[in-house]
């Protein structure tokens, strides 16, 4: 008898037509709650989950087969790993794929931010554009300015990397120093998180949310960036808390900000939404034909290779 997969959402169908080949192949295109999702799972050996899919122990327990999650994103905050691990099943995820596209949202908000590209946008749709004026929408300059990553992972180290087009002085924060010759690679500086928050001219988020990194920027925090400084999260929005970034760009304690992500996604904090001085995606981050084909194929290769009895390629732990 085929084994069964069961894909949560919609996806490019470039995991359902390789999957379909091997498999029976259950194709669900709406969003699931933890309940309608563990009502489901049930008969299924493999299920292919995004990251708004909560994948709870409840979830887990409900599939007494499920030999993989494999999940659409490099992030995998949604999935209960110690309730996997403990089940043997193989949890996977889709990094090295997304790297380029998510480190563009990255800059795509920056350059938002300093050139108060969404302002100009609303002005000129507006019918307020009465001409060019030498005051009209003054930003900030990137040329020679300090790029401070929080989290210098694949993301992280290729938003540094654009930062040479700017000729950007990089600085990082992570728990782990990296090793010279990636330093010098990036010519990046490892400093600490208070240096981080207090030198940046940009800081862009992009590390995962665990346990630590969960309410890392509060209003302590933002009160220590310069007030020039442009906040940038294209990581996990949790990271930062979002009445503080609110209260930090209304007060003039930063700059501007540009997210992609957020606290309580899909809920935005309604006073960000007021603001001119942020930029507001819908978690695009990895949004590009291309890389979400090669993501939802890389999910089902995972399952494709669990469910053949081999090590998934991309594995979030080893059983
Ligand atoms: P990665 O290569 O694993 O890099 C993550 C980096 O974060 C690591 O270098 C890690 O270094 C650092 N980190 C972990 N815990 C930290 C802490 N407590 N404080 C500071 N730094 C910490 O992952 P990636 O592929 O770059 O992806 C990063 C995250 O981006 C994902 O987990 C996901 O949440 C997010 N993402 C979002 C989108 C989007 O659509 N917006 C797309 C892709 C990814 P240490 O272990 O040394 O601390
Ligand atoms: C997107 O947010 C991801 O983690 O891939």
């Amino acid at each position: 008898m085929r084994k069964l997969v069961f894909i949560t959402n919609e996806l490019p169908d470039v995991a359902y037509r390789f999957l379909r080949l091997q498999y029976a192949v259950t194709w669900n295109k709406r969003q699931l709650t933890e309940s309608q999702l563990a009502s489901k799972v049930k008969p299924f050996h493999a299920i292919l989950t995004t990251l708004a899919d909560p994948v709870t122990e409840k979830v887990l327990l409900a599939a007494p087969r499920l030999k993989c999650v494999a999940n659409c994103a490099v992030g995998y905050n949604n999935i209960d790993l110690k309730a996997a691990r403990t089940r043997r099943i193989w949890v996977t995820n889709t990094p090295d794929v997304l790297t380029e596209a998510t480190a563009d949202t990255a800059w795509a908000l920056l350059l938002a931010c300093a050139r108060r590209v969404p302002e100009g946008d609303r002005i000129v749709r507006a019918g307020k554009f009465k001409g060019a004026h030498p005051l009209m929408l003054l930003g900030v300059d990137l040329h020679e300015k300090t790029l401070g990553i929080f989290g210098f992972g694949r993301i992280g180290k290729a938003v540094a990397r654009r930062g040479r087009g700017w000729a950007m002085k990089v600085i990082y924060y992570q728990r782990h120093r990296e090793s010279l010759a990636v330093e010098r690679r990036y010519n990046a500086h490892c400093v600490s998180f208070e240096t981080l928050l207090k030198s940046s001219d940009f800081l862009s988020v992009n590390s995962p949310l665990t346990p630590e990194t969960r309410g890392r920027f509060t209003a302590t925090e933002f009160r220590k960036m310069k007030p020039t400084a442009i906040f940038i999260n294209t990581g996990r929005g949790a990271t930062h808390r979002e009445k503080d970034l609110a209260e930090a760009l209304q007060k003039g304690w930063i700059y501007s900000a540009g997210l992609d992500v957020y606290e309580m996604e899909p809920r935005v904090e309604k006073r960000l939404l007021k603001l001119q001085n942020c930029t507001l995606l819908p978690h695009i981050g990895s949004a590009t034909v291309e890389t979400r084909n090669a993501m939802a194929f890389l999910a089902a290769e995972n399952i494709h290779a669990v469910l053949s009895g081999r090590r998934p390629k991309t594995p979030v732990f080893s059983l």
